[in-house]
C-alpha cells in the first residue's frame, strides 16, 4: 500500500507530571527522568519529523513545562515551519513563561481541566490545580493565543457537564474537547470506578447538543463518546500509522500514544533508527496499516473504511490479540467481554496516578 507522510508529531517530552489523575492514559510504568531524551535528541527528532512532512507538533507529556529546554524546542519546531501546540496542565504556566514561548513561536495551547468545581477538580487531580488553571487560561487569552480546553469525562464528573461548558465559556476557550475516558495505561486500572452509567451518557446528550447550537459561532465543541457503550468502535488514529506518530520520553516511537501496551509489538527508537525509516519501514508501523492484517469480521465488513477495525490497543488489552476486531464492535465475536464490563458493579474508590 501507498504510505503517505505523517501530518502530526506528538512529542511526549516527559512523563513527569504534578497531577495524579486516575484516568491517566500514560503507561503504568513511566519513563524516569534520567532516561528521557536530551535536548539535542529532541532537536533532531523535530528536524527529522519536519523532513518527513510533519506540520503540527504537539508538545506534551506528562507536563512539558517541567522540561527547562521547552523554549528551545518551541523555537526550533517553529523555525522549521511547524504549527506548535502546547498540551499542558497549566501548572507552572505563568504569564512570563508563556510570553517567552509565544516569542519563540508557540501558536496554540491545549489546557486540561478535571471539572467545574474547585474542590472536586482538585480531588480528581490529586493536587491544588483548579486556581492555577484559571490563571493559566487568563494568561493564554491575554497572550492572544487560541485556547482549547480538554476535559476527560467519567462517572465522577459527568454530573458537572453543564458547569464544565460554562467554565470553558468563562475562560474564553475557542474549543472544548469533552472526552469520555479511554481505558489505556493507568486508566484501565480504574475502569470499574470511572465507567459512566448509561443514564449519565443519556443525560449528557441534550446538554452537549444545546451547547453546540448555542455556542456554534464562538466555541467549537467536540464530544468523544464512551465507546464501550457504543455499537461500533471509534476510528482510532484514523488508521494505524496513517496520520500521526508519537515519540515517547525515552525515544520510543509509537504508532499511537498507547501502543506500548501491545507487548507483542517490536517498537523502534529514535536513539538508533532514523524517524523516516521507522515511519515507512518499521515492523511496528506496518503491523496494522491498511487492511491486509484484518481478520473476519472486519476483513469483509462494509464499515472497515470508516473505522479501520477500531482500536488495536483496545483489541490487545481486551482479547490478547492486537489483530482482533475491536471487541467494542457489536459484530465482534468477543463483544461479550465489553458487555461484561458494563454489567459489573461500580468500584467506589479510584487509584490515583502514582
Ligand atoms: Fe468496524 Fe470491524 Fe466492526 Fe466492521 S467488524 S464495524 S470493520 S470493527
Ligand atoms: Fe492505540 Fe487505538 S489507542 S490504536
Amino acid at each position: 500500500m501507498d504510505v503517505t507522510p505523517p501530518l502530526g508529531l506528538l512529542a511526549e517530552l516527559t512523563h513527569r507530571c504534578p497531577l495524579h489523575c486516575p484516568y491517566c492514559s500514560n503507561p503504568v510504568e513511566l519513563t524516569k527522568r534520567d532516561a528521557e531524551l536530551s535536548t539535542a535528541d529532541w532537536l533532531s527528532v523535530l528536524s527529522q519529523a519536519r523532513e518527513l512532512g510533519v506540520l503540527q507538533v504537539h508538545l506534551s507529556g506528562g507536563e512539558p513545562l517541567l522540561r527547562p529546554d521547552l523554549p528551545e524546542l518551541v523555537a526550533h519546531a517553529s523555525s522549521l515551519g511547524c504549527y506548535v501546540n502546547l498540551v499542558t496542565s497549566g501548572l507552572g504556566l505563568t504569564s512570563a513563561r508563556l510570553s517567552g514561548l509565544v516569542e519563540r513561536g508557540l501558536a496554540h495551547v491545549q489546557l486540561s481541566a478535571q471539572g467545574s468545581i474547585r474542590e472536586r477538580s482538585d480531588e480528581l487531580a490529586g493536587a491544588r490545580a483548579f486556581d492555577h488553571k484559571l490563571a493559566a487560561a487568563a494568561a493564554i487569552k491575554a497572550a492572544g493565543l487560541p485556547l482549547s480546553l480538554n476535559v476527560v469525562l467519567h462517572r465522577r464528573n459527568h454530573d458537572q457537564l453543564a458547569g464544565i461548558i460554562e467554565l470553558a465559556e468563562r475562560m474564553g476557550a475557542d474549543r472544548l474537547e469533552l472526552a469520555n475516558t479511554q481505558y489505556y495505561g493507568w486508566a484501565l486500572r480504574n475502569r470499574d470506578a470511572l465507567m459512566p452509567t448509561a443514564e449519565q451518557l443519556a443525560a449528557a446528550e441534550p446538554i452537549v447538543r444545546a451547547a453546540v447550537a448555542r455556542l456554534g459561532g464562538t466555541m467549537e465543541i467536540v464530544y468523544v463518546v464512551a465507546d464501550y457503550h457504543e455499537p461500533y468502535p471509534k476510528p482510532c488514529m484514523y488508521g494505524w500509522g496513517a496520520r500521526q506518530l508519537t515519540v515517547a520520553p525515552d525515544g520510543t516511537v509509537l504508532p499511537c500514544p498507547a501502543a506500548s501496551a501491545i507487548s507483542t509489538l517490536r517498537l523502534s527508537s529514535v536513539r538508533d533508527t532514523p524517524l523516516a525509516d521507522i515511519w515507512y519501514r518499521s515492523e511496528s508501523f506496518n503491523a496494522y496499516r491498511g487492511e491486509d492484517w484484518m481478520t473476519e469480521p472486519c476483513r469483509t465488513c462494509d464499515r472497515r473504511g470508516l473505522d479501520f477495525g477500531g482500536c488495536r490497543c483496545q483489541a490487545f488489552l481486551l482479547t490478547g490479540d492486537a489483530a482482533a476486531t475491536d471487541p467494542v464492535c457489536s459484530r465482534s465475536p468477543q463483544r461479550e467481554v465489553v458487555d461484561l464490563v458494563l454489567t459489573r458493579p461500580p468500584v467506589a474508590d479510584v487509584v490515583m496516578r502514582g
